[in-house]
């Protein structure tokens, strides 16, 4: 468990005191894929810099399994290092490796044999699905390939906590995807708590188990992640949230919208707002069941995975045409299978 209690990290500049991070208290459990979130300067970088160590927190304090950095010897700290693996935006390679050599190179401080870890090295290969370009060097390989080589060379020393910082952030969405799978088929296959700092909703949304959302150095709101995509409490994190959810109906939804409005003025533009199981229950048709005189059109939808434990989240967009007193009723009962509705003015 990595455990951060009211931490602060001030820098002091000639420009004066620069506050990094300040007052953090976060837990991370072991096992758990935790994301960090925040735009840039938010401080995401400088709290990883303390969780492997390179840095210290002016005030407050840092355990990693209940033990604080403070009190261990310059060996126990690099051993605590070695426990940790980190992956960056620009991969950090050495260029006149190859990718085995790369994936190689940590294992070089510890006691393994030559043969010894080049076996380890080549089954990290496969792992991450390199196997055909170990001999190949990184400027022979695609963005997504050198992060799995960079991923390999994380795991070289077999760490406890895995810290991916913005390591997607310098790929193309496609190739973002196949790298977040690849984490978290990782994250199956190895015990590993994973910390993955983005400022992209889309990354937490896929991998993370808990999502912590920083401002000025600050943790602003956390909690599960199917919890703050469903109810985002602070302005900062809706900003995040809504570029991963329908936020309105789309441009070419509009025309639709209007015709629908000539043809039924007193139908009522409604957006449902579903999360967790209930993507998966007959919710809409058991409302058509109750209220047989109720028509629904819909406009537009979409449901997001989240990773697999946490459910779904889905988005309706819809009409429905009925007696005033059908459509309050069949608010009543969406809001009873905990269904968020939401009125649409259409403007
Ligand atoms: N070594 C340093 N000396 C002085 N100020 C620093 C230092 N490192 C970081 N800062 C400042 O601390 C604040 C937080 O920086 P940090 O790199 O942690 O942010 P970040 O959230 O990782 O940003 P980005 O998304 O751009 O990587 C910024 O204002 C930055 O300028
Ligand atoms: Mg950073």
């Amino acid at each position: 468990m990595i455990e951060f209690k009211n931490v602060s990290k001030i820098y002091q500049t000639k420009s004066g005191r620069v506050p990094a991070v300040q007052d953090v208290s976060l837990k991370i459990n072991t096992d758990e894929v935790f994301g960090i979130i925040g735009f840039s300067g938010a401080g995401k970088s400088t709290l990883v810099r303390m969780m492997n160590g390179l840095e210290t927190p002016t005030s407050g304090e840092l355990l990693i399994d209940g033990k604080s950095n403070d009190n261990l010897s310059k060996n126990q700290l690099r051993e605590q290092r070695r426990k940790i693996g980190m992956i960056f935006q620009h991969f950090n390679l050495l260029w006149s490796r190859t990718v085995l050599e790369n994936i190689m190179f940590p294992l070089e401080l510890g006691k393994m044999s030559k043969a010894e870890r080049v076996e380890k090295a080549k089954h990290l290969a496969e792992l991450v699905g390199l196997s055909d370009r170990i001999d190949a060097y990184p400027a022979q390989l695609s963005g997504g390939q050198k992060q799995r080589v960079g991923i390999a060379r994380a795991l070289a020393n077999d760490p406890a906590i895995l810290i991916s910082d913005e390591a997607t952030s310098a790929l193309d969405p496609q190739t973002t995807d196949e790298v977040l799978d690849l984490l978290a088929s990782i994250k199956q296959k190895l015990r590993l708590t994973i910390v993955i700092i983005t400022h992209e909703m889309h990354v937490i949304r896929r991998l993370a188990d808990k999502v912590a959302v920083m401002e000025d150095g600050r943790v602003i709101e956390e909690g599960t992640v199917a919890k703050v995509f469903t109810h985002p409490e602070q302005e900062l994190t809706r900003k995040f949230v809504n570029v991963e959810t329908d936020t309105g109906p789309n441009e070419d939804v509009k025309p639709v919208i209007g015709e629908l409005l000539q043809k039924y003025p007193e139908g009522q533009l409604l957006q449902l707002k579903f999360h967790g199981d209930q993507v998966k229950m007959p919710i809409v048709s058991e409302m058509l069941h109750q209220f047989p005189d109720l028509q629904l059109s819909i406009l537009q939808g979409s449901v997001r995975q989240l990773q697999d434990s946490s459910g779904s989240i889905g988005s309706l967009f819809v009409q429905l045409v009925g007696s005033e007193e059908d459509i309050r009723e069949a608010l009543k009962f969406l809001n009873t299978m905990r269904v968020e509705t939401e009125v649409y003015n259409h403007e």
